[in-house]
């Protein structure tokens, strides 16, 4: 028997999974859903039949109850209930930033480097939304042409930011953002720390740097919140240590796993959020030669940050530890 714990069910990511899931259909006997006590009780329709929310607690993976886990609930209930789960001989895929940079935890993204998932002592971290579509591209182009320097701009949907996030969107309020992110775009994601920067986007460099296994890489982030509901748009600026032919990234990153190339200038066609919405791909467009350095490129990345930024990512990571179990 396999028996899946979905902890933040409730949550914008939390109802992503069992959407995913529901697309997906894995070998899983049992699912059960966990979130506050403020959901307690509350029923969700999820593969044809009613769930009821458990509420999380201490005791919620007593007696080995789970053999895998999708949390999605937050840092500080991962701190705790993760630790409590992978205790309990549960393998716990956890979204939160909480464990990402702890070294006995892998941090994965199935299409990059899926085989450090199986170093695990029963944790294993989704890397943050912007970075999983960022690193998918930069690998493919890091194992043909080696990275030097990376920079990032991200235009990240207020999705990103949970219900709250997307409340403040829709109803022009200011429960979630410092600012109204209607008609503003605010170069504020996360708290801000000592060095100017904030936290998104030292996530992004630590993060990529982990993931691609490159703790030096030079790269530097400037994250922005802008007004659109779902997925996460960046412009990603990459100096290579090769030259290239920009026909060649183009093939390249096209016959890559996971990445859609759409690149047609003359036509108007390049990655859009309303256009990406729904999807597990990552997009790119806009590749073009960057003129100021030395085998530099630039190119649009776009994701649906709420599916492959998060829940498909994790989803994936679950079905490949479950073919290969
Ligand atoms: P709840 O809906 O009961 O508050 P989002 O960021 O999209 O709002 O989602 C956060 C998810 O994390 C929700 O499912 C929320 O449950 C859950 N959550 C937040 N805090 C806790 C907690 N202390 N224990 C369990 N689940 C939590």
């Amino acid at each position: 028997m396999i028996n899946v714990a979905i902890v933040g069910a409730t949550g914008v990511v939390g109802e992503m999974f069992l959407k995913v899931l529901e697309e997906k259909k894995l070998n899983i006997d049992n699912y059960v859903l966990l979130a506050s006590s403020r959901s307690k009780g509350k029923k969700i329709m999820f593969m044809g039949k009613e769930h009821i929310v458990e509420e999380l607690t201490e005791h919620s993976f007593d007696n080995n109850r789970f053999q895998y886990a999708l949390f999605s609930a937050g840092a500080s209930t991962a701190e705790k209930y993760a630790k409590i789960a992978a205790q309990n001989g549960c393998i716990v895929i956890d979204n939160s930033s909480c464990f990402r940079m702890d070294k006995s935890v892998p941090l994965v993204v199935p299409q990059v480097n899926m085989e450090d998932a199986y170093e695990h002592f029963n944790i294993i971290s989704n890397p943050n939304c912007s970075t999983i579509q960022a690193v998918v591209p930069l690998k493919v182009l890091d194992d043909k042409y080696k990275l030097k320097r990376v920079i990032y701009s991200t235009y990240q949907a207020v999705s990103g930011a949970g219900k709250k996030g997307i409340d403040d969107l829709e109803n022009n309020t200011t429960n979630k953002f410092p600012y109204p992110i209607v008609n503003n775009c605010l170069p504020h994601i996360d708290v801000f720390l000592d060095n100017g920067y904030t936290k998104e986007e030292m996530k992004m460099i630590e993060e990529t740097r982990k993931i691609l296994k490159k703790p030096k890489l030079a790269i530097t982030a400037t994250c922005v919140r802008v007004p659109t509901l779902n997925c996460h748009c960046e412009s990603i600026t990459v100096e290579l240590e090769n030259d290239f032919k920009i026909e060649d990234i183009k093939t390249l990153l096209n016959n890559s796993s996971g990445i859609i190339v759409l690149d047609d200038p003359k036509r108007e066609i390049y990655p859009i959020n309303t256009f990406v919405n729904g999807t597990d791909e990552v997009y790119v467009g806009r590749i073009r030669r960057d003129f100021s350095v030395e085998n530099g490129i630039n190119f649009w990345c776009v994701a649906d940050n709420i599916r492959k930024g998060a829940a498909s990512n994790a989803v994936e990571i679950l079905e490949n530890l479950l073919n290969n179990k």
